[in-house]
C-alpha cells in the first residue's frame, strides 16, 4: 500500500519560516515521523515537494491508479489552483488535505480552499501533528 504525500511551495523551508505561525518542526522530521508510522502500519510512504505547480499536477497524475492515498498541503496553491483541484479530482483513492495552520483563523484571502471540494477529509490548525493525524485518517478510510 502506497500512501503518496505532497507538501506544496514553501515548505520545503518549514521549521525556519514563520515559526510563530508553522512551528520549529522541519519537513525532514514531518517525513521521518509519517515513514516510521507508516512502516508500522504496513504502508510505504512517498514524500514529494515543490514549488512548482506544474510539478505537483504532474505528481498528482503519476499517483492516479498506482497509489492508495493522497496527503497533501498544497499551501499558498490552495487559494489558488483550479490545476491542481482538476488533477485530484481524477484520482479515485481517498485524498486527504492538510494545513499546518487553521486557515479559517487567518486572514480572509486564506479562508477559500479549491481544494477542499475534493478532499475526502481537512485537517488544519494542528501543527505538524496534524500529518500524522491525516495518516491516520486516510488509513482508517481506505481499511473501510
Ligand atoms: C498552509 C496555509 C497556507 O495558507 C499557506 O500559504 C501555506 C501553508 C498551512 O499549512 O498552514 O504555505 O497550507
Amino acid at each position: 500500500m502506497v500512501i503518496d504525500v505532497i507538501h506544496g511551495p514553501n515548505l520545503n523551508m518549514l521549521g525556519r519560516r514563520e515559526p510563530e505561525i508553522y512551528g520549529t518542526t522541519t519537513l525532514a522530521d514531518i517525513d521521518r515521523e509519517l515513514m516510521e508510522y507508516g512502516t508500522s502500519q504496513g504502508a510505504d510512504i512517498e514524500s514529494f515537494q515543490s514549488n512548482t505547480e506544474g510539478e505537483i499536477v504532474d505528481r498528482i497524475q503519476e499517483a492516479f491508479g498506482r497509489v492508495s492515498g493522497v496527503i497533501i498541503n498544497p499551501a499558498a496553491y490552495t487559494h489558488t489552483s483550479v490545476a491542481i483541484r482538476d488533477a485530484l479530482a481524477m484520482l479515485s483513492c481517498p485524498v486527504v488535505e492538510i494545513h499546518l495552520s487553521n486557515i479559517h483563523k487567518r486572514e480572509p484571502f486564506r479562508h477559500h480552499s479549491y481544494i477542499s471540494g475534493v478532499a475526502d477529509g481537512v485537517i488544519a490548525g494542528f501543527g505538524a501533528r496534524g500529518y500524522l493525524m491525516a495518516l491516520q485518517a486516510i488509513l482508517e478510510m481506505i481499511r473501510k
